[in-house]
């Protein structure tokens, strides 16, 4: 079978051929419909993060996927089934947070992400996966089942902000999301669609016309202009808001987003930056935390039940915001085009069959 793999240092994906995987004991064999390409999978092509299985010398990409059913191996599982695989795996046999299924709290060396770091992901025609991790979806979601994983995310990270607004009464109407790439513009859509706040924002820094902008301003939201706004400022030229949300792995958002934040707001950061040093006034940070009773969280990966609720919000989304969010669906023959970063792609699918 055909699937698409990166060799560091190599410079980006190629295809590579393997033998279609046998499925263990609990495991099923699964039949891949369509796998999504992020801002991660643009990380570990660069080489700014994840890794190779140990021992080997490439690493097969793909972590958001959705596939069939072809054989269930004695597992629950029914065979033409859409289901739609978890991220992370123990890496050896299980550990106490795989045991609790919170496989997302796990501390390094306790987990592998497949297609990220240390095991192969779902860029495949096939792929293998203990019936534990694979989440059953409706049929007729299945062409944007991809979308489920990154979706997930947001589940987790707004259960954990909201949980560390939960012990008084909060009643956020507000909401900035920092970075305008497929995970910003779903959680946007997300804090529209299904979470009902009256006001939202979302960071970017780019020019119009620009795709990114159309989508913010369709579904509602006002686009600030980092350039123009940096995150600090935006409290004062627009408002304070009640919840941030950053996915522009851009270090110094994290900071600045204290200032964004009104009296006991709470931040969610999402991106994935690498080292940089840089000054920042820590005495004010610290008096904002504190006599504002503000909250940041920082969230990653997410378990069974984030994807759960993940399938479920991603029934709620609106069909011409998903229309305009995925700029393309290629066969695997034209992989390359999903993984053209430029200010025309917004989310993008390698799609290996169609039923
Ligand atoms: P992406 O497509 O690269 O999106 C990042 C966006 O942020 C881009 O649109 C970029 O704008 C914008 N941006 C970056 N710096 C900015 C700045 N200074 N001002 C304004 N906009 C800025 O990535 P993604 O897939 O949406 O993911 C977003 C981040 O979340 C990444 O760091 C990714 O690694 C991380 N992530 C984390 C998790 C988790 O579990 N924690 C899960 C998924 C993704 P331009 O395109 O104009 O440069
Ligand atoms: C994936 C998560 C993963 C994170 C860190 C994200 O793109 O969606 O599942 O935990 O990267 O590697
Ligand atoms: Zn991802």
């Amino acid at each position: 079978m055909r699937a698409i793999a990166v060799t560091p240092g190599a410079g980006g994906p190629e295809i590579v051929e393997k033998p279609v995987p046998e499925p263990d004991t609990g495991e099923a064999l699964v039949r891949t419909l369509r796998v999504g390409v992020d801002g991660t999978d643009h990380e570990v092509i660069a080489g700014g993060h994840g890794d190779v299985p140990d021992g080997e010398d490439h690493l097969v990409l793909g972590h958001e996927a959705v596939g069939v059913v072809e054989d269930p191996n004695g597992t629950d599982l029914e065979a033409g089934e859409v289901v739609v695989p978890t991220v992370r795996r123990p890496p050896n046999g299980t550990n106490e947070y795989f045991e609790r299924g919170e496989p997302d709290m796990a501390p390094e060396g306790e987990y592998v992400e497949r297609g990220i770091v240390g095991d192969h992901g779902f860029m495949a025609e096939y792929f293998t996966s203990p019936a534990e991790y694979l989440v059953s979806i409706p049929e007729d979601l299945a062409p944007l089942g991809f979308l489920v994983e990154p979706i997930s995310i947001s589940e987790k990270a707004f259960e954990h902000a909201y949980a560390a607004r939960s012990a008084f009464e909060w009643h956020p109407e507000s909401a900035l999301v920092l970075g305008n790439g497929s995970l910003g513009l779903l959680t946007l859509a997300m804090l529209e669609a299904v979470h009902g706040y009256d006001r939202t924002y979302c960071l970017g820094r780019r020019d119009r016309p620009d795709p990114t902008i159309d989508v913010i301003e369709s579904l509602g939201a006002t686009y600030v202009d980092s350039r123009e706004t940096p995150v600090s400022e935006v409290a004062d030229a627009y408002e304070p808001m009640d919840f941030v949300y950053e996915a522009t792995g851009y270090a110094k958002h994290a900071f600045e987003t204290i200032e964004a934040l009104a009296p006991n707001g709470v931040g969610a950061l999402l991106g994935v930056p690498g080292p940089w040093e840089f000054e920042i006034d820590g005495g004010t940070l610290h008096e904002e935390f504190v006599l504002h009773n503000k909250a940041l969280i920082g969230s990653v990966n997410s378990h069974r039940g984030h994807f759960a609720s993940a399938v479920d919000t991603l029934s709620q989304l609106p069909a011409p915001f998903l229309d305009d969010l995925i700029t393309g669906v290629y066969d695997i023959e034209n992989f390359e085009a999903a993984f053209v970063d430029d200010d025309t792609t917004i989310k993008t699918a390698v799609e290996f069959d169609r039923t």
